[in-house]
């Protein structure tokens, strides 16, 4: 008989499914650039991109998607596009929220958003009660997130806590904001960049790496789908031999 290359919609019931995939959502300001208009209209369809990621997760039975929405270096960005950035934020949740809860996927964050404006902050808090009975997925969103603000966070509420006993991996993953989670299997990077911008330095330390050529904003299910096949081609060895 012969093979056939698979299409990007043979994906059901191949195992090793990734339980944790981290996108960087990257290419936004490009995208919109290209057409000639202003980057923000870039973040805005880039919201609109995430939506069927999410929903393809779930149907993959991915556990956790961790995705890069604001980094602690984003701050230094033009005010009025750090304004529409925490916009889309709200209106994400707002719109949203009830149709995720339904599906069954729970709202958490990582970072420190306790530096995030007011009504972003309360939309989070509301969408996190709203989801947090649910179970069959995390939408992790990493807001003012930087892995070496996280990191250092973690050390420091450490010393305060504990820091007579020596410090171990189980110890610091405890501390970190992704305790809990397993560590992201796979991450994605779209807009052709190979850069990890400070985005979980410490739990990409055996990640596999997809680095797609679309601009976030046309990055589409069944780009997620040839991600998780290139994955499901590899073959992890954690650093031995196996
Ligand atoms: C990178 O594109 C993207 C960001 C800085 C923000 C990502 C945010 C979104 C996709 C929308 C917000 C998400 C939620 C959940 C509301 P870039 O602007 O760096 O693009 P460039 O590299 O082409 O300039």
């Amino acid at each position: 008989m012969q093979s056939q290359a698979p299409s990007p919609d043979d994906l059901g019931g191949v195992d090793a499914t990734p339980r944790h995939v981290a996108i960087i959502m990257d290419g936004n300001g490009r995208w919109a650039q290209q057409r000639g208009m202003d980057r923000t209209w870039g973040h805005r369809e880039g919201v609109k991109a995430l939506k069927p990621i999410v929903k393809e997760s779930s149907r993959l039975g991915i556990e956790v998607l961790t995705v890069y929405a604001f980094s602690t270096e984003n701050w230094r960005r033009p005010l009025q596009e750090v304004d529409v950035l925490m916009g889309l934020l709200v209106e994400f949740l707002a719109q949203e929220t009830p149709e995720l809860r339904d599906e069954g996927v729970k709202i958490r964050t990582i970072g420190d958003i306790e530096r995030l404006p007011d009504s972003a902050r309360r939309s989070l808090d509301w969408a996190k009660a709203e989801t947090a009975a649910e179970t069959r997925m995390v939408l992790n969103l990493a807001l003012n997130y930087g892995a070496r603000d996280e990191i250092l966070r973690a050390v420091n509420r450490w010393c305060r806590d504990d820091a007579a006993t020596p410090l171990t991996e189980e110890c610091l993953a405890g501390y970190l904001d992704t305790a809990g989670l397993p560590d992201p299997d796979l991450l994605i990077r779209s807009s052709g960049e190979f850069r990890l911008s400070n985005f979980l330095l410490w739990q990409l330390a055996y990640a596999e790496i997809f680095i797609s050529n679309k601009l976030w904003p046309d990055f589409d299910p069944e780009e997620f789908r040839r991600a998780i096949r290139d994955y499901q081609a590899r073959h992890r060895r954690f650093g031995g031999l196996g």
